[in-house]
């Protein structure tokens, strides 16, 4: 059983966790360009991990339970958690998620998209948007006084009704001062059911979609997780915050953010 607390966190820290995630996001966009053929994803690593430490934040995965990099990254049949590697290197058509979470201020903005490296196939493509649209519609389910299962019942009808199908191993989660705290958050449910949203709670949607089976397997190196047939996976994450009339996402990139 999660006895753990979920906290509510006050409008000051909210603005800390803003900052984080823009920060986040600038990485993100920072990385995109650098997504093509030929570059390893220990290279993608290196650029991420001295962009942080320029803007003197920490990047959270580095040493997290033992992770060995600054940030993950998931090609094609990886669904989360990849290692980079020197010896790994982009290859047109691939798939590659870039998940990256720096601490700015001792907050963590947490935040991942997918990439296609040159020209993506149909189904590929096909993949990564519906994915997309999954956590934009699990995003657009939260509001105050709705439920944890509200998100993943939005998620999981889109997905399957595409003929993808949604992991169950790794869940969105409760973020701000820690990585990861409560509350779970799944990417599949029912409407209706689970724990109340309520204004100032803080955590991550990121929805991993597979083309086939949504089972996976962790390889040896205790954190690779693949699908168990093989085929593509793919993930966004955004962090959001339930606001009094809705939500609010904290990982837009500044230039994105409304004002
Ligand atoms: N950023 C991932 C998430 O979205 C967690 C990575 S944990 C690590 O929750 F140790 F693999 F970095
Ligand atoms: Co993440
Ligand atoms: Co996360």
């Amino acid at each position: 059983m999660n006895t753990e607390r979920i906290v509510c966190l006050s409008q000051k820290e909210i603005e800390k966790m803003r900052h984080a995630g823009q920060i986040a996001a600038q990485l993100l966009e920072y990385l995109e360009p650098m997504v093509k053929p030929g570059v390893s994803t220990l290279e993608l690593n290196d650029a991420a991990e001295a962009w942080t430490q320029a803007r003197g934040a920490r990047s959270a995965p580095l040493g997290y339970h033992g992770f060995p990099k600054s940030i993950c990254t998931s090609i094609n049949e990886v669904v989360c958690h990849g290692i980079p590697k020197a010896t790994e290197i982009l290859q047109d058509g691939d798939i590659i998620n870039i998940d990256v979470t720096p601490i700015v201020d001792g907050f963590h903005g947490d935040t991942s998209r997918t990439f296609f490296v040159g020209t993506p196939s149909p189904l590929a493509k096909k993949l990564v948007e519906v994915t997309e649209e999954c956590m934009m519609r699990g995003i657009k389910a939260v509001k105050p006084g709705g439920k944890v299962g509200d998100i993943g019942a939005a998620i999981q009808e889109y997905a399957e009704a595409q003929g993808f199908s949604v992991v169950r191993d790794f869940v969105g989660h409760g973020v701000g001062r820690t990585f990861h705290t409560a509350p779970q958050i799944p990417h599949y449910g029912i409407q209706g059911k689970g724990k109340k949203l309520r204004p100032g709670m803080v955590f991550t949607i990121e929805p991993m979609i597979n083309e086939g089976t949504y089972e996976v397997e962790v390889m040896p190196d205790k954190w690779t997780a693949l699908t168990k047939d093989r085929k593509l996976s793919a993930q966004f994450e955004h962090t959001i915050v339930v606001t009094r009339d809705g939500v609010d996402i904290l990982t837009l990139h500044p230039s994105l953010v409304a004002v």
